[in-house]
């Protein structure tokens, strides 16, 4: 019996060399965790966005892209997996380099069995502590909130949903396209204690010339440059005593955003062609998709605004990592569209449910949104079959759309597919096949 504490974790091994991928496999499924291994980024990636993985071992020097471009790419997307980067030895420069990338521990080659036990023992005990661990389980988000979700991750994003309510200070929301940033900057307006009654006014910032950022954030005077034919009122003034929403925060440019800053400190803007000074009382909330902490080490956003604005941190999950909240927002979803279109609400099949369970989601709960429209528009059922879906959607749970396959091209496609599933964990993908290992082998080849 394995006697490690962390036998469910799941680790996945990231190296261009088999015989290192192995060598680790063997020795840490000796101790109860559940291996994948990948010879390079790309497939890292793909188990990645398949998988829930808890941690990543992966080398620094690969073929075509790095260790680092790993590091790099689980940072901003999935903050909650721990890293450890396995380096040569003598080479402590690229090791610095990884922590800085946000890898949580390296390793020097060669390594000893225990050393390695260790540090992946630690570096998870580590993360556990600080795993999301909400205060309190919200059952009742949508009454409250008008979000739908029960999930962990998503009972934390309400927990500071409450806490920006009661106070002015900044918040910067950040997650992925469609994960429903601005669904979460309008509960904290409209529930604010003192600030609901007022507007809330959303700017997405890219849609905004550089030219005319300036005064359509802060207004100007009459005749303050050509075509200023009256004062105008920027979003500032008109958010006054509400709350101002600056979407894709990361596209503000760097020379207006030492503008921000002090118009955010100081409380007070300039109109374009005044030189007196008006004093606002405005929310701010901002967000992004991108990462901005990673944007302030490359030099493209301003240390200080991002400390600023980082008052309050709002980090909404994709939904690939709330899978249990996927069919709430379907049937949630379902319902709404059920209205619109003068339908009955239908039901969804165990395979179609089994389809929004598996499917990654790149575009987040707008996507489920627009698919269940399009289904409730196109189906004349009173219930939603995954056959009702796309057939890319269905592409990595079964085997292909079209009916041109021979069988044995089919079955070694479908052996191919099982073992990219699982992430090259051969002993699962024989458990699913139901073959031995030398049929495996033979058909891999
Ligand atoms: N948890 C949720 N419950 C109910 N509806 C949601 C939820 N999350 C998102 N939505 C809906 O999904 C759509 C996208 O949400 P929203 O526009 O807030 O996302 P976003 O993160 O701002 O997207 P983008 O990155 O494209 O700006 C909206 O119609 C929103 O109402
Ligand atoms: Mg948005």
């Amino acid at each position: 019996m394995p006697s490690n504490t962390h036998n469910q974790s799941r680790v996945l091994i990231v190296d261009d060399n088999a015989l290192t991928c192995e060598v680790i496999r063997r020795n840490l499924e000796l101790t109860g965790y559940h291996i994948f291994s990948a010879n390079n980024v790309e497939t890292a990636v793909q188990v990645l966005n398949r998988q829930e993985i808890d941690l990543v071992i992966t080398d620094y020097k690969m073929p075509k892209h790095s260790g680092l471009e790993l590091i790099k790419y689980i940072r901003n997307h999935q903050k909650n997996i721990c890293i450890i980067m396995l380096t040569g030895y003598g080479s402590i420069n690229s090791a610095v380099t990884a922590m800085k990338e946000g890898a949580d521990e390296y390793i020097t080659k060669p390594f000893t069995d225990r050393e390695l036990l260790d540090v992946v023992k630690n570096t998870l005990e580590k993360q556990k502590e600080k795993k999301i661990n909400p205060d309190v389980i919200y059952t009742d988000a949508w009454d409250k909130f008008g979000i739908i979700g029960e999930s962990l991750n998503m009972c934390e994003v309400y927990s500071r949903i409450e806490k920006a309510c009661k106070n002015d200070a900044t918040v910067l929301i950040s997650g992925e396209n469609g994960t429903g940033k601005e669904l979460v900057a309008r509960a904290i307006h409209y529930h604010h204690q003192k600030r609901s009654i007022n507007p809330f006014i959303p700017v997405n910032c890219p849609g905004i010339p550089v030219s005319l950022f300036e005064s359509e954030l802060f207004g100007h005077a009459k005749g303050s440059f050509t075509g200023a034919v009256q004062d105008r009122k920027g979003f500032f003034q008109a958010a006054e005593k509400g709350c101002l929403f600056l979407d894709e925060i990361s596209e503000l440019p760097l020379e207006l955003q030492a503008k921000f800053l002090r118009v955010i400190q100081e409380k007070e803007i300039f109109r374009v062609g005044e030189s007196q000074l008006k004093k606002i009382d405005v929310r701010i909330i901002v967000a992004t998709n991108k990462n901005l902490e990673a944007l302030v080490d490359k030099g493209l956003f301003r240390q200080d605004l991002f400390f600023r604005l980082n008052l309050i941190n709002i980090d909404i999950p994709p939904l690939r990592k709330r899978k249990n909240d996927i069919l709430l927002l379907a049937k949630h979803f379902a319902i709404k569209y059920a209205e619109e279109l003068g339908k009955n609400e239908p039901a969804f099949t165990d395979k179609a449910i089994a389809v929004l369970k598996e499917y990654s989601w790149p575009g987040n709960v707008r996507e489920l949104e627009n698919l269940i429209h399009r289904t409730m528009i196109m189906n004349e059922k009173d219930y939603i079959d995954s056959v009702d879906f796309p057939g890319a959607m269905k592409s990595n749970l079964s085997f292909g759309q079209g009916l041109t396959l021979s069988l044995e091209d089919m079955s070694k496609k479908y052996v191919k597919d099982v073992v990219q599933q699982t992430g090259g964990n051969k002993a699962k993908a024989l458990e699913i096949l139901k073959i031995d290992r030398k049929t495996l082998l033979k058909k891999l080849k």
